[in-house]
């Protein structure tokens, strides 16, 4: 396994690394310290776990063996690929989402000076991953499947985030659009692929597997990742900012949430009509009146059958695997998020 301090040393490697890469464009003085507090800024400061899952599922994959220093600084860098990743997508989602803050700090685009630049930073992140790739997995055999495999869940998250988008149009609520299987599409696109999924791929090409092979575990990664995004949907309205970092604003923003999918099946026309009057205005009486009506309907306690109903699917799911050490790469996943309060 690999320490959160032994990771973070990768990162500190690899953003020297990128900071001196000058094939293609050498830095500046000023480029260069403004890409570092960038990097700073935005992709260490989370809760790593995708990043250390690569680290994880690489050694479950390989029997539990201590991995060689190789592979276990190359499953980091891999690791880290998903931060930046993740950094990118949340460094332009504050944008879109108007966040305020994020990990305990002001978003980036919040920061004096920074801006509307936020958006070139998240397009830089972005590009630094192929580097990265490239930087260290050239002459591997499975480099095409690497490359491939973040193209295409890069793509799937930016489609994830557009059905996000285009389901809360800025003023105009509609309500009848907030139905589970729209739900559901939105949070398998813009969360699980590449919470879920990548990690586990990433080790997978590592060990030489073919990912073709491996579609049920996918499957089963995607419902983690949805019960992953119900929980931050959850804490978006129950969280304590001081202890999640970031200020839910799910409500104000009329997103397509899980809550107000259970809220609208649950409401009568009272609630409903309360609830298409209140929702999406950044009033807070309106917030308030939201609120007031998840606790009628009792969202907290759905939540908690929710919660205890996916985790039993998801241990059935996992013991029909055949392969056991699959069965501990995923066992080991769920058992990281399950009941997180962050
Ligand atoms: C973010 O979804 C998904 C991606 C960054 C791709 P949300 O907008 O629901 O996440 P938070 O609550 O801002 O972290
Ligand atoms: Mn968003
Ligand atoms: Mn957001």
């Amino acid at each position: 396994m690999v320490s959160r301090e032994e990771f973070l040393e990768v990162y500190d490697k690899l953003k020297s690394q990128l900071l001196e890469d000058s094939d293609v464009f050498a830095y500046t003085e000023d480029s260069r310290k403004w890409v570092e507090k960038m990097l700073d800024h935005n992709v260490p400061g989370g809760k790593l776990n995708r990043g250390i899952s690569v680290v994880d599922s690489l050694k479950h994959l390989k029997s539990g063996v201590e991995l060689t220093k190789e592979d276990k600084f190359l499953a980091c860098v891999l690791g880290w690929c998903i931060e930046w990743l993740q950094a990118y997508f949340l460094v332009l989602d504050d944008i879109m989402d108007n966040s305020i803050t994020r990990r305990g700090q002001p978003c980036w685009y919040r920061v004096p000076k920074v801006g509307s630049i936020a958006i070139n930073d998240g397009i830089v992140l972005r590009n630094h991953i192929f580097r990265l790739l490239r930087l260290h997995f050239r002459s591997k055999a499975y480099y095409l499947e690497l490359n491939d495999l973040f193209n295409e869940v890069e793509y799937q998250t930016t489609c994830g985030q557009m059905l996000d988008l285009i389901t809360t149009p800025a003023g105009e609520v509609d309500l009848s659009k907030y139905v589970i299987p729209t739900y559901l599409k939105i949070v398998q696109y813009k969360t699980a692929y590449y919470s879920f999924y990548l990690p586990v791929a990433c080790a997978l090409l590592m060990v030489g597997k073919s990912l073709d092979d491996y579609k049920p575990t996918k499957e089963i990664l995607v419902l983690m990742g949805t019960y992953f995004q119900v929980q931050d949907d959850v804490l978006d309205c129950y969280g304590d900012p001081q202890f999640i970092g970031k200020i839910g604003t799910d409500i104000e923003d009329s997103k397509c949430s899980w809550l107000i999918v259970q809220a609208l099946k649950r409401a009568n026309k009272e609630q409903k009509q309360c609830l298409l009057d209140n929702y999406g205005k950044s009033d807070h009486e309106c917030v308030a009146k939201v609120k007031a009506i998840y606790k009628e309907l009792a969202l907290q306690t759905v939540f908690l059958e929710y919660e205890k109903e996916v985790y039993d699917k998801l241990i059935t799911e996992i013991e029909s695997q055949e392969d056991h050490a699959v069965q501990t790469v995923l066992k080991a996943f769920l058992a990281k998020i399950y009941k997180r309060q962050k």
